[in-house]
């Protein structure tokens, strides 16, 4: 796909479909909510008033994501104009950008255009980069299972329209937006794909691949140097399955060896069955998710190798299935992790914190900090937060509102979760250090406890996105499937850490 930034009258823009993002005007005000929005301003005029009367008569309010159709009947070089609302002016950001493009581009893509142009942006960096976010993470497919493919209706040309295309800083906005749309799409082609192939054996093929491509170190851990480095938690998951557990090392220097390393741990459970702990077929359904922790440090990763940040990172993703079998673990079972600490299992379904343990653990004696994990980690956390904001569990204020305000600027957005002592109480057990789970309530404050035990002296945050890793319908800008949650997000807080 050809992609550019232009500088030109909307009316001489050569185009199938032109997009044109209008601000939400209250009664009575349509005509100087135009005048605040150039873009607006100019369609209205070339098409002799059309839109003032759409907003007069109540036909388009400019509500965010809210679209018409036009035809430009000769007066306009575009054959056809999409409106898409961008919310009222004062909560213009990001979000409502990449939500308007994202809309707006699926539909023109729909209606056969193959050659678009948006005119959304309103002339920033920030705001041109969300628009070239939007447009390709709401034009993704994954269709590599269908006979048939959809290469009839394809958009082959994007033109980014601003009045200040040529001003500095807008160039790498666009490349920008680009490469975090690209890496998170990367995300998703990864939890999109059938357990069957990507096994924990190719989702390190496919990060290795990823890791020469962008110039990473990669390492992969085999199960022999687990067994040395005794991640007695990630071996246990995978005992009933017939795939080998992968250890996933990326490493990413772009500050002195002497400088601390950001750690990313993402959980990269391939298909989580419950193991012994089996779960019901319903509860199995969406079990092939259980690495978008690990795909979107992947992702975060190759926007960080691309974009070249002055900051150490070492990334880990610990890679398994969790099957049933003669060879499983138990419930009952009491496994050394590799820090020393004994932990006894309940309920062989809550594999996600064994496997992130030792991940932790590996991070923690190559001397990080921060340590960030993301994990599908708990229905309960789902249950809490309603599959819109993941969790926050975080030991560090500052870190915790880096993470806050990056999550916001790329419109994954979390939500803090407490970590008090009390919550200790459930998860005491009277055979080992700990146990694994911590009874009916809190499931997901009770996880993140034990995930604590593990981060020594470290600043630590925990993201359970649970529930965040597909979207049913659409949502947003988003087509069903795969979100690629947290990608940017991580990439972002990384890139503001360099600048710090
Ligand atoms: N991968 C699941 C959590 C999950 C649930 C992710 C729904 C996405 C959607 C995790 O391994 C799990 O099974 N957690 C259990 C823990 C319980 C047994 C303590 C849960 O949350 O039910
Ligand atoms: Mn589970
Ligand atoms: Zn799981």
């Amino acid at each position: 796909m050809e992609m550019t930034l232009v500088n030109q009258a909307l009316t001489d823009v050569a185009c199938d479909v032109l997009i044109v993002g209008m601000i939400q005007a209250e009664k009575g005000q349509e005509s100087s909510e135009l005048a605040r929005f150039p873009f607006a301003q100019e369609l209205d005029q070339a098409l002799d008033g059309l839109i003032a009367s759409m907003y007069a008569h109540g036909e388009f309010k400019g509500k965010v994501g809210e679209t018409a159709q036009i035809y430009s009947m000769g007066r306009l070089a575009a054959r056809q104009v999409i409106v898409v609302g961008l919310g009222s002016a004062e909560k213009l950001q990001g979000h409502t950008l990449r939500r308007a493009a994202g809309t707006a581009a699926r539909l023109a893509r729909s209606r056969g255009a193959r050659q678009v142009a948006l005119a959304l942006d309103t002339s920033s960096a920030e705001g041109l980069q969300a628009v070239v976010e939007g447009t390709l993470l709401g034009v993704y497919r994954f269709q590599k299972y269908l006979t048939q493919q959809n290469t009839t209706r394809n958009i082959e040309r994007l033109q980014f329209l601003s009045k200040s295309a040529e001003e500095s800083g807008m160039q790498e906005a666009l490349q920008r937006g680009i490469i975090m749309a690209e890496a998170t799409n990367f995300a998703r082609d990864l939890v999109n794909e059938q357990p069957a192939v990507l096994t924990p054996s190719e989702l390190a093929r496919r990060a290795s691949e990823m890791a020469q491509q962008t110039g990473l170190e990669c390492t992969i851990l085999e199960r022999s140097q687990m067994e040395e480095l005794g991640m007695g938690g990630l071996l246990a998951v995978a005992k009933g399955s017939a795939e080998p557990p992968k250890c996933i090392i990326l490493r990413y220097r772009g500050a002195p060896e002497s400088e601390q390393a950001v750690a990313l741990v993402g959980k990269g459970i391939t298909f989580d069955s419950g193991g012994l702990s089996l779960k019901t077929a319903e509860g199995m359904q969406s079990m092939k998710g259980d690495m978008a922790g690990g795909a979107a440090v992947l992702g975060a990763m190759r926007i960080i190798a691309s974009l070249q940040p002055a900051i150490n990172v070492l990334a880990l993703v610990p890679a398994s299935e969790n099957m049933p079998d003669g060879a499983s673990y138990h419930p009952g079972d009491i496994l050394r992790l590799m820090n020393g600490k004994t932990i006894e299992i309940v309920n062989t379904d809550a594999e996600g914190r064994l496997a992130l343990a030792d991940a932790l653990s590996y991070a923690v004696k190559e001397g990080c900090s921060p340590i960030i994990d993301i994990a599908t980690l708990t229905g309960g956390c789902h249950v809490a937060l309603g599959g819109r904001r993941a969790g926050l569990f975080c030991n560090n204020d500052r870190l915790s509102s880096e993470l806050m305000a990056a999550g916001e600027s790329t419109g994954e957005r979390f939500w803090p979760m407490p970590l008090d002592e009390e919550y200790l109480e459930n998860i005491e057990s009277q055979v080992a250090d700990m146990r694994q789970t911590g009874g009916k309530y809190g499931g997901a404050i009770n996880a993140a406890k034990v995930l604590e035990h593990f981060i020594g002296d470290a600043d630590w945050a925990h993201l359970d996105i649970a529930g965040l890793e597909f979207v049913e319908s659409k949502y947003h800008f988003l087509q069903n499937g795969a979100t690629g949650f947290g990608t940017r997000a991580l990439a972002e807080f990384v890139l503001r850490r360099a600048e710090q």
